[in-house]
């Protein structure tokens, strides 16, 4: 077996004390260790934002850090995002909008999607697009996720 490294996360709110490889990355260890199978892995390089989580509220491409690099960090993934039964504004807003087709690249676009509301560059559609062009869309829902976004931002969604 190859050697373990403890590690202490938070995920979804919830505190995890666990062994892992130090070569496995963020993404593997939430979809394999910890069954979160919602996070998506695209690519595995950086290329496609199906990855995407927040770290401390900053969203990150998950297949692109290790997870022992995130000793003590609250990590939230989609399975995160929802109060309980009562989705977020966000996920409202995508199924409002039609904001996906196969779904396949949508968990990573509505992450990136709120934490781009956060940082505060959702201010237009030309911002939006911008600022969301590291998630990539093979079935080009592209207008339909801009428009979720938007409206969220406009407070179109009830919160
Ligand atoms: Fe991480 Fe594509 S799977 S960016
Ligand atoms: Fe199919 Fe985006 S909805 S890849």
């Amino acid at each position: 077996a190859l050697e373990q490294l403890p590690l202490s996360i938070e995920v979804n709110g919830k505190m995890q004390q666990v062994n892992v490889e130090p070569r496995v990355t963020l993404l593997d260890f939430l979809r394999e260790q910890l069954q979160l199978t919602g996070t998506k892995k695209g690519c595995d390089h950086g290329q496609c934002g199906a990855c995407t989580v927040h770290v401390d509220g900053k969203r990150v491409n998950s297949c692109l850090s290790l997870a022992v690099m995130h000793q003590g960090k609250k990590i939230t993934t989609i399975e995160g995002l929802a109060n309980g039964d009562e989705l977020h504004p966000m996920q409202e807003a995508f199924i409002k909008h039609d904001g996906f087709q196969c779904g396949y690249c949508t968990p990573g676009q509505i992450m990136s999607a709120v934490a781009c509301i956060n940082e505060g560059h959702a201010n237009s559609k030309d911002e939006i697009r911008e600022f969301m062009s590291g998630n990539i869309c093979r079935c080009g829902a592209y207008p339909n996720i801009v428009d979720a976004i938007a409206d969220v931002k406009n407070g179109g969604q009830k919160a």
